[in-house]
């Protein structure tokens, strides 16, 4: 697996102003300008490691959660599956992402209406698989439309916790051998699923995955990552990988982290 390329929005416009997730309280004391300080310092550090291009999508006044560009979207090799909310809430985010990335050539599929998938944030690439959430936010059928639209193969998690509503807080493929996971956001069945895939597995702590431990991004050897994850980037760390940490105060505010920052152009070498 490899990304071809990588789409980012800055939090121009970001703003906490509902609340969809347990994680937001819009009295909270949000403050853009430290998201938009954080924005810039943890993209700076990860265009040093990145190699594949990184394109910056022009933020949009009134779609205030935009920096989380690929919630809509999940994309490989060229095509699109372009998804929708679950919460009225962001639905204009959807058809803004959707017309950007027609225009940059991709060959798009929508799913069908009153299916809601949130694209990247419920799917995760591992292998040549894509690993998949829903329950939370996306409908379970949405699965036939990624084996469709892609011609991979599915493994599906249903999203137990209202915390950990997205897949990509919940578990990180490290490598093709290394998984690291929350088992308190998955019920019985879908933990021995996860234990049964052919690799090595670490589990998150609880106080980790609070952290958003598992909402990282990692590239060639180096994990990006949250501050206050006290025991996995210690693990990793004497594992042989670089982890960097960055304070994302503000964007765990609105539920999301480093992961939901970027939207990966994925390919199955
Ligand atoms: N407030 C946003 C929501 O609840 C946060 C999205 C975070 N994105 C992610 N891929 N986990 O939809």
């Amino acid at each position: 697996m490899r990304v071809r390329e990588v789409f980012v929005c800055p939090p121009t416009h970001v703003a906490l102003s509902y609340a969809i997730n347990p994680w937001m309280d819009p009295s909270s004391g949000f403050s853009r300008e430290l998201a938009i300080e954080q924005w810039e310092t943890l993209i700076a550090a990860y265009r040093e490691v990145e190699a594949a291009p990184i394109h910056v999508a022009e933020a949009k006044p009134g779609l205030t959660e935009l920096c989380f560009f690929g919630d809509s979207v999940f994309l490989c090799e060229g095509k699109a599956l372009f998804g929708s909310y679950r919460h009225p809430e962001r639905a204009a985010e959807g058809p803004y992402v959707r017309e950007y990335l027609l225009a940059r050539g991709f060959a798009g599929t929508d799913i069908p209406a009153g299916v809601h998938f949130e694209g990247a944030g419920e799917t995760v690439m591992w292998r040549d698989k894509i690993l998949f959430g829903f329950g939370k936010r996306s409908h379970e059928v949405a699965r036939h439309f990624l084996r469709q639209t892609f011609g991979k193969d599915t493994i599906d998690f249903e999203m137990e916790q209202d915390r950990f509503y997205h897949l990509d807080t919940a578990l990180l493929p490290l490598s093709d051998d290394l998984i690291a996971y929350y088992p308190g956001a998955f019920g019985p069945i879908d933990t021995a699923t996860i234990e049964s895939l052919d690799c090595e597995k670490l589990v998150v702590s609880e106080r980790d995955a609070h952290a958003f431990a598992c909402n990282a991004i990692v590239r060639g050897g180096v994990v990006f990552g949250s501050q206050g994850v006290h025991d996995l980037w210690p693990e990793l760390r004497r594992r042989g990988f670089e982890v960097r940490e960055f304070d994302m105060s503000e964007f765990q505010k609105l539920g999301g982290g480093i992961k939901c920052l970027t939207l990966q152009h994925y390919e199955v070498a």
